[in-house]
């Protein structure tokens, strides 16, 4: 089966989340069951850099905002993929420094209409192979804002292929005004409340729920819960009205690039079968990043780590709310890595500055020190107020640290509360607190710590963890078999 999948992230060309992962790594699952697989990805400046071998497929010439954009699409291999890559070079939209979606400032690009508008109609001509390329793909496979429209460009075509939209994060609604549909030149008849328009302007994400013959979440408590005016971002209705082709599917995680046993980027490997002294050997190394001198007391002490975007999804508030109190009550050393809003960033820094020596903050984006935190650290702290997925908890239930999650999303999903007869059948896998704010957060980590100075059972804990299977194989058969209704 040929697929096409669209995306705006892909590890490890472009990456500022989960969905850079998934895009990689779902591919490839499928690739390894025997899908034709390419990937579309907008040609960023920072993608293009890291090419070498590239072939020119063609130009597509498209709307943009002011005229006709001409887009040359490239063919390349990269050594980490199985599969062809295709990218859309377009310099006067991409090719620029930073982030795929903000200026350093933080702030949208002002032209992110125009970027991803262009970005979804090349990406569906070539779904329909306007270069001749003699691959048809029979699906598409579309992710988040960035592409969602994509399917409302092939839903207007007589004969097209199947197409399936992913949300990973409903949060981001990819919404702009009257003005630049206008602009634009979008399909008039897509105007209505049925169609794009969203609070009087329209929403790239809403064009995916509604034109995608299949939408898809990642993980099925997610899936329940954006159908809840609590969960919903206001497109709850519409997405109640479409439960009918509404799939909420656990994302799987790469297990070759987040292994314990062979990671590049650890100072010491370790497997379920023998955890120590590899994994004590990653905690000193970690602390011995931070501190010039580490003692026993460190080294004996609970360390809990966090790795993740400083935004209010992630509850980083109530991270700053429990930190002080951990900090005076408990002989916890804590270690974070981030980056997001600067509110946060501030407080923590601030933080971080009263507690030099138990408190370790590191701003930016920094893959071998998130590698390094999800072994060095004991425990795993991810209080997201909503979490479509997660990958994180899963590289941390896989590294022997457990997680500290609120009951939500995929958090919910994947772990299992520590509790009397959890701990007695040898289930639990962490500690999920289920009701929402800083206090049950702080009580969870208690618990945790508790357990901590119980050898035996934390021992046992980590090792379950551990078991887990979080790889593709079942996610990915899910996946062919919706590709295939
Ligand atoms: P989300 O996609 O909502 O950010 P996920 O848990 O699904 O959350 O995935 C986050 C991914 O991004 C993980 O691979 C995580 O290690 C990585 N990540 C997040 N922030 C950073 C950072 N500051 N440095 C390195 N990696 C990061
Ligand atoms: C989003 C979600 C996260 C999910 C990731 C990959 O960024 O916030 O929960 O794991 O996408 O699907």
């Amino acid at each position: 089966m040929k697929i096409l999948f669209v995306a705006s992230e892909a590890y490890p060309l472009v990456k500022t989340g989960g969905l850079g992962d998934v895009l990689y790594s779902l591919p490839h699952a499928l690739h390894a069951r025997g899908a034709d697989v390419r990937l579309v990805l907008p040609g960023y400046r920072a993608l293009l850099r890291q090419l070498d071998q590239v072939r020119v497929l063609g130009w597509l010439d498209v709307r943009g905002a002011e005229g006709i954009v001409s887009a040359r699409v490239l063919e390349t291999r990269h050594p980490d993929y199985a599969f062809p890559l295709w990218v859309v070079d377009c310099p006067a939209l991409f090719d620029r420094e930073g982030n795929p979606y903000v200026d350093e400032s933080g702030q949208d690009w002002p032209d992110n209409a125009e970027r991803f508008a262009v970005f979804a109609r090349v990406a569906a001509l070539l779904a329909q192979d306007a270069l001749e390329l003699g691959w048809l793909p029979a699906v598409v496979h579309t992710h988040d804002w960035q592409t969602g429209l994509t399917a409302a460009f092939l839903a207007d075509q007589p004969t097209r292929p199947k197409t399936v939209f992913t949300i990973h994060n409903l949060a981001y609604g990819g919404n702009f005004t009257h003005s630049d549909f206008v602009r634009l030149q979008l399909p008039g008849h897509w105007w209505s409340s049925e169609g794009v328009e969203f609070h009087g302007g329209f929403s790239m994400l809403k064009a995916g729920i509604v034109y995608a013959d299949v939408v898809t979440t990642v993980s099925p408590t997610y899936a329940a819960e954006i159908c809840t005016p609590a969960f919903g971002c206001g497109l709850d209705g519409l997405l109640r009205s479409r439960q009918h082709k509404l799939h909420g599917i656990l994302n799987g995680i790469d297990t070759t690039v987040w292994n314990p046993s062979t990671d590049a980027h650890l100072p010491a490997h370790y497997s379920v079968g023998r955890i120590q002294p590899g994994k004590r050997c990653n905690k000193q190394a970690l602390l011995e990043r931070f501190l010039p001198h580490v003692d026993d007391a460190a080294l004996q002490a609970p360390l809990l780590g966090l790795v993740g975007r400083l935004v209010e999804q992630k509850g980083i508030d109530w991270i700053l709310a429990a930190t002080p109190v951990l900090l005076a009550e408990t002989d916890v050393r804590m270690v974070l890595l981030g980056s997001g809003q600067a509110v946060y960033v501030k407080k923590l820094l601030r933080l971080a500055k009263q507690h030099p020596e138990r408190l370790f903050v590191t701003i930016g984006y920094d893959e071998p020190l998130a590698h390094q935190i999800e072994a060095g650290a004991d425990m795993f702290l991810m209080p997201s107020r909503f979490e479509p997925c997660g990958l994180n908890q899963m590289y941390s239930l896989r590294y022997g640290t457990p997680p500290i999650v609120y009951k939500t999303g995929g958090l919910a999903d994947t772990v299992v509360d520590a509790n009397a007869v959890t701990l007695d059948d040898a289930s639990a896998t962490g500690f999920v607190f289920d009701t929402p704010g800083a206090p049950a957060f702080l009580a969870a980590i208690h618990r945790a710590l508790d357990l901590y100075r119980q050898p035996k059972l934390w021992r046992r804990l980590k090792q379950t963890g551990m078991r887990q299977s979080f790889d593709w194989s079942d996610s990915a058969g899910h996946y062919l078999a919706l590709y295939s209704l």
